[in-house]
């Protein structure tokens, strides 16, 4: 069954720019998709911890040599990657802060990246282990990052392209809602035109 995850990722809830474009996907990918299934993350600081110590070190326990307290942060790191894995299209909803992307996704990311499970190290250098899934990312922003301005400091969408290649996902499609800071005609502008972006975009699964 089509599976598709909804990772949002913004500190402003319902009125997330990069929220309101990547629902817009997900709208056609259900019409596309009726039987298929929607689940929806939001990162937030509570409900996704940095990766520290401890969980790094539970997984390094035998399941079954763990006690509770592992087992329990075991489950939570491998709950990221098993949901991931289930999917077989992710859209993900990503603000710009400071140039980059919200912490609460690095900490996503640092629990995804695991390796022996979704990337391993070969001879011809590492190898992702996620694959046959593609990604849908909307990125927002105050200020223009595209190809003809300032992108040199954008590490907001090479960041996200490079670790989801890094475990697997390559077939990759961003889509920017820019000008959000710049004034409320540039803001509207920016929305609409992501808003086209996303509306032309093909909805189809890579697995059935
Ligand atoms: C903490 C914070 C940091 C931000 N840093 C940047 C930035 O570095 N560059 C930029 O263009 N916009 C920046 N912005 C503006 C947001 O990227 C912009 O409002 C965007 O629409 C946020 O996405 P969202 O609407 O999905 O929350 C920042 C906003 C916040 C709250």
């Amino acid at each position: 069954m089509s599976t598709l995850l909804f990772v949002t990722a913004s500190l402003m809830g319902e009125n997330s720019k990069s929220r309101e474009v990547g629902a817009d996907y997900v709208d056609s990918w259900r019409t596309a998709h009726p039987a298929g299934v929607v689940v929806e993350r939001n990162l937030t600081p509570a409900n996704v911890p940095h990766l520290d110590m401890s969980t790094l070190g539970a997984l390094g326990v035998a399941a079954d040599k763990r006690t509770a307290d592992q087992a329990k942060a075991a489950a939570f790191a491998d709950g990221i990657i098993e949901q991931v894995e289930a999917a077989d299209t992710l859209v993900l909803a990503v603000p710009m802060y400071n140039f980059a992307i919200p912490s609460t996704l690095k900490s996503w990311f640092d629990h995804l990246a695991r390796a022996g499970r979704t990337f391993r190290y070969t001879a011809q250098g590492p190898e992702g282990l996620l694959k046959n899934k593609k990604a849908i990312v909307v990125v927002s922003r105050g200020g223009y990052f595209g190809a003809d301005a300032a992108g040199v400091s954008n590490f907001q969408d090479p960041y996200i392209s490079h670790i989801l290649g890094f475990v697997g996902i390559t077939d990759v499609t961003i889509v920017a809602v820019e000008g959000q800071a710049i004034g409320p005609e540039a803001a509207a502008k920016g929305l609409a035109e992501a808003h086209s972006a996303i509306r032309a975009l093909s909805p189809q699964a890579i697995a059935a």
